[in-house]
């Protein structure tokens, strides 16, 4: 009695864990797609942040542009994102306190800055039972156009200046050069709940 006792409990914990790693399983197929919809995430965000930051400046030159940016960024991001997937950028030394990296981005964007050649990369956080939490991370370099507001501050205009210092006065985005690491893309997708969605994203050729 005893043993047959013990076997149901071994069998019934085997089981049990069965389940679990079935729920966890993300196939090749399953990465594929969290990937090129992570990518394709960034890039609307990337084209319509970059769209309306060049009409901006057009028409009204840097300064003009920083007041589009400030409010245009989070509002692109909260359009792009939906219920079941998100788009944030986060930097060390950010200009946005909202944008400022969490401990665990800190040391992302660590490893991102010591070695230049390391590409996007997803992680999952099993942090629920029955679903995954996928974050795909991109970093930002700095461009030649990017060094008008985050170039060193002795490079920048005066107006450019004066209107970050109103806009932003923890500003710490300053001071980069050509190449630097700018920052981070983070998407994060739940998994499978975002499955249809994201399909239907990728399916989207716009
Ligand atoms: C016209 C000025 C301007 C230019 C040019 C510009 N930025 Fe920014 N950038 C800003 C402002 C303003 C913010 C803060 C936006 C906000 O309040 O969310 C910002 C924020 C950011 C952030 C978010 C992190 C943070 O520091 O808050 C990243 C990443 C970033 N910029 C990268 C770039 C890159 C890369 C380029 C070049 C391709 C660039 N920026 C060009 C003004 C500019």
């Amino acid at each position: 009695m005893k043993r047959l006792t013990l076997l149901l409990i071994i069998l019934a914990v085997t089981i049990g864990c069965n389940k679990q790693t079935e729920q966890h399983t993300t196939t090749n197929k399953d990465l594929t797609i969290l990937t090129q919809a992570s990518e394709k995430i960034i890039n609307t965000f990337q084209r319509s942040l970059k769209g309306e930051l060049m009409t901006a400046m057009k028409a009204g030159g840097a300064t003009n542009a920083i007041t589009v940016c400030q409010q245009k960024a989070s509002e692109i991001a909260s359009t792009q994102s939906t219920n079941v997937y998100s788009i944030r950028r986060v930097a060390l030394k950010n200009r946005n306190t909202n944008n400022k990296a969490s401990q665990k981005e800190a040391e992302i964007l660590e490893r991102f800055a010591k070695d230049p050649k390391m590409g996007s990369f997803t992680v999952s956080d099993f942090s629920k039972d029955s679903s995954s939490v996928y974050q795909y991370y991109k970093p930002i370099k700095t461009g030649k156009f990017c060094l008008k507001c985050h170039g060193p501050v002795e490079s920048l205009d005066d107006d450019v200046k004066s209107v970050l210092t109103e806009a932003y006065p923890n500003d710490n985005a300053t001071g980069h050069t050509v190449g630097d690491l700018r920052g981070m893309f983070v998407v994060d997708i739940k998994w499978p709940e975002a499955r249809e969605v994201v399909t239907a994203l990728l399916a989207d050729s716009i």
